[in-house]
């Protein structure tokens, strides 16, 4: 784990997109220097803030005056918390007054928020005047480790989750880890399966680490920097290599598979959230490895022994909203993954911290696997 050069400076990473890179900045207090660093990126311009109403209460005031001793302008765009203002009608609210406000091709947007205000805010920035740069100013460790990072932007349509939206990369991403203070911890703990996902996915030490210091993360101070910086430095390597996910971006839906069945299932109604239908989801895909000889039994029981200890859910039975029957779960499946000849594919595993994209797996031998997981409930 590499720390930041000197204690108070931030950690530096850097997303390598050839004219489109961008520097991550993570550290305890760096909205303060939100202004400056956008002063430095782009002299004389003004910007708008687009967040939402609980993210404005705590720190739309912080944001305003690190621009305004920067000596930059700006407004200010609210928008209602929550998965429903991820639609077309607050789509076009927020691009209409981001006119209104005359935001210009050259000025800059910034989404101070969770992963909501940054999907919607990036998907605004990308479309008004045919494309304005933006700033991502992420306020929940979800958004910190994985939403504000790789330019996916997107709303949600009556058709399901993110089917439209834009590739548009923020030219700044500034993660002040001192904000998730007054995250709810139940939104921690969820954002938290993404962070450990990385692990899972491509690095055995990274997760070793956070089982002997997942406490020290949750509690803040450095280990929480450390995990964030990590999470980003893995992520912004994926994305350098594959930014429009035709191959290994693929690997970044570990869990994802049966995470998005969970979610759809539960409605999206905050009963599960994204995280914890992720933990769950990394889970069984840990275990469906493990049953078909992949991985050891012992590693996926290492899996679950760690969400389990964070407090995650890692049993169907966990789950506090109605779980489907194995046929609704692969009908929920087969809606988020194409199904082509009885086939999915899936992100599966051959040891923690090497999960691979699986193309062709048996859609009958996930249905059993889940059969029989329903059935021990
Ligand atoms: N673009 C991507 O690559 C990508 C990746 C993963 C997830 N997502 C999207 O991210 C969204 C979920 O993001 P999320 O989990 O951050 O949810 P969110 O944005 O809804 O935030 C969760 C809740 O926390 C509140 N909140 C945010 N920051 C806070 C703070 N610092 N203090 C107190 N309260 C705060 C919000 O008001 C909200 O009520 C989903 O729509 C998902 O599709 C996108
Ligand atoms: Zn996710």
């Amino acid at each position: 784990m590499t720390a930041p050069a000197r204690i108070g400076e931030p950690s530096i990473v850097a997303v390598a997109l050839a004219d489109r890179s961008y520097d991550i900045v993570i550290g305890r207090g760096q909205l303060h220097s939100l202004g400056q660093r956008m002063a430095a990126l782009r002299p004389g311009t003004k910007a708008a803030i687009v967040s939402d109403e609980t993210v404005i209460k705590h720190y739309l005031g912080a944001a305003q005056s690190a621009l305004s001793i920067a000596g930059i302008q700006s407004t200010c765009v609210s928008v209602p918390p929550g998965e429903k203002s991820k639609g077309f009608a607050t789509l076009e609210r927020v691009c209409e007054a981001l006119l209104d406000a005359r935001i210009e091709r050259g000025d800059l947007i910034v989404a101070l928020g969770g992963g909501v205000i940054g999907d919607l805010a990036g998907l605004a920035a990308a479309i008004v005047r045919r494309g304005v740069d933006y700033i991502q100013v992420p306020t929940t460790l979800l958004a910190q480790v994985d939403s504000s990072v790789g330019g996916k932007t997107a709303i949600d349509t009556r058709q399901g989750k993110n089917l439209v939206g834009a590739f548009h990369q923020p030219i700044l991403v500034i993660c002040d880890t001192a904000l998730l203070d007054t995250l709810p911890e139940r939104e921690f703990r969820a954002g938290y399966a993404e962070v450990a996902k990385y692990g899972l996915m491509a690095d055995a030490g990274f997760f070793a680490w956070l089982e002997a210091n997942w406490r020290e993360v949750f509690a803040g101070g450095p280990a929480r920097e450390q995990a964030i910086a990590k999470s980003c430095r893995m992520k912004a390597v994926i994305v350098g290599r594959d930014e429009r996910e035709t191959g290994e971006r693929a690997l970044l839906n570990l869990g994802h598979t049966f995470g998005h069945a969970l979610e759809m299932a539960a409605g999206f109604d905050g009963t599960l959230l994204h995280g914890e239908a992720v933990a769950l989801g990394v889970t069984l895909a840990f275990q469906f490895s493990a049953a078909r000889g992949l991985v050891s039994s012992r590693e996926a029981e290492r899996v679950e022994r760690h969400f389990a200890a964070v407090g995650l859910p890692t049993e169907l039975a966990h789950l506090p909203a109605k779980v489907p029957d194995p046929d609704r779960l692969m009908q929920l499946i087969a809606q988020d993954k194409k199904v082509r000849h009885g086939k999915l594919t899936f992100i599966l595993a051959r040891d923690l911290g090497a999960a691979f994209i699986a193309p062709e797996v048996d859609a009958a031998e996930v249905r059993a696997f889940l059969t029989q997981k329903l059935s021990k409930q």
